[in-house]
């Protein structure tokens, strides 16, 4: 298993995660927390698709006592956005209305420039433009959202990602990162950038607040080392809550931009759509004969999988297709059509709201 800002390969132990990152599980004790503010639990919380955190408890109590925290959370603009990119900011946006909190959303066009031998500014600003339409087609409303393009709004950021930068060394930075002697040194920097939006509430605003960031848990790097200079420069900790991969639609790995075949995108058409799913790879048996007789393998399937994160909100209709499934009365091919319709259906109505999002993009640009 390789879990890395960069890089996720293999099958990803969450538990073992846990550990080794030294986070927090997300207990049933701050569940009940969570709900005295949201009424009924997220789906994503409910389903432990959020497991994990760092200082959810202690926002959660500064809450209670009076202090906000702010939300922030981004994209690295390599290409298009993917249906795996959307959970954490499905979630995003639930905590944004429950809360009533501000958003700061960090595009990178800066890193991705940096880390990608063939990538170029105007593709990585480009995309940036277009990833940002994906965030606002979710609903995100203008006045409570900041979006920060890296190369465009550097002023913003600059003087605290030099207070950061100058805390940090490169012997910690190496062993976070894993940096070696070929990486350039616009990427060693980096990091500090990516953390600055943690505090950027405070410069624009004077008010200090903890920052809570909602991500898969590929980014917690990041958090470790910004947490532990976080008190010397006088502000709060960020605070995590880490979200698992959705898979691609290959056996095993979450779903990633550089697997185009195996990821379905925002604007892929329905043909597209239908196809990548028909080829997916799922817990079925070899022949119908044999899967109705020995019934398939929910667990190890992407589709399923899709189900369960995404597309259906119900328990006991969940339960019944998993039960279906095991059982072999119900075999892949239905199970492929019904989910590439509800991928149909969701898709057409988030690229209308993206295409809408087009005359309203500036109202959400951070202002100075
Ligand atoms: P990036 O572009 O790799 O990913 C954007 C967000 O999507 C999450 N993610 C996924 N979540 C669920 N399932 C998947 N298959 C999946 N793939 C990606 C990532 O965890 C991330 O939350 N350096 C960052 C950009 C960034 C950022 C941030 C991210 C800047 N500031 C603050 C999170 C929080 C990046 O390249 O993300």
């Amino acid at each position: 298993m390789v879990v890395t800002p960069w890089e996720v390969k293999g099958k990803v132990d969450y538990e073992r995660l846990i550990r080794e990152f030294g986070t927090q599980p997300i207990t049933n004790d701050l569940l009940k927390k969570i709900t005295n503010h949201t009424d009924q639990l997220h789906l994503q919380l409910q389903r432990k698709i959020f497991f994990s955190h760092r200082d959810l408890d202690t926002v959660l109590d500064l809450y209670d006592k009076g202090t906000k925290f702010v939300l922030y959370t981004g994209r690295g603009p390599s290409g298009p956005i993917h249906i795996g990119h959307l959970v954490p900011w499905i979630f995003t946006r639930h905590i944004q209305e429950k809360f009533n909190t501000r958003l700061y959303f960090q595009l990178t066009d800066d890193e991705k420039y940096l880390i990608d031998d063939d990538a170029n500014l105007k593709e990585t600003r480009l995309n940036a433009y277009e990833n940002a339409l994906d965030l606002i087609a979710l609903g995100f409303k203008p006045e409570n959202t900041f979006i920060i393009y890296d190369t465009e709004d550097i002023d913003l950021l600059y003087e605290t990602a030099l207070e950061v930068a100058k805390r940090i060394t490169y012997s910690t930075a190496r062993s976070t990162f894993g940096f070696q002697d070929s990486t350039n040194i616009g990427w060693v920097f980096w990091p500090a950038l990516q953390a600055a939006p943690c505090f950027i509430h405070k410069k624009l605003t004077g008010e200090n607040v903890p920052a809570l960031i909602p991500a898969a848990i590929d980014q917690d790097p990041y958090w470790r080392v910004t947490r532990d200079i976080a008190p010397k420069l006088g502000y709060y900790k960020p605070a995590q809550i880490h979200c698992r991969f959705l898979p691609g639609l290959a056996a095993g790995g979450k779903m990633s931009a550089s697997q185009p075949e195996t990821s379905i995108f925002t604007m892929d058409k329905p043909d597209v759509v239908k196809k990548k799913i028909w080829n997916a790879f799922t817990g079925g048996k070899g022949t119908a004969a044999e899967q109705r007789k020995l019934g398939a393998d929910p667990s190890v399937c992407s589709i399923y999988q899709y189900y369960y994160y995404l597309f259906e909100e119900s328990d006991i209709k969940l339960a019944e297709r998993e039960h279906k499934c095991r059982a072999g009365e119900m075999l892949c091919g239905e199970c492929k059509k019904d989910i590439a319709e509800k991928l149909n259906t969701f898709l057409a109505a988030h690229q209308e709201r993206r295409e809408k999002a087009k005359d309203v993009i500036d109202q959400y640009h951070i202002k100075r």
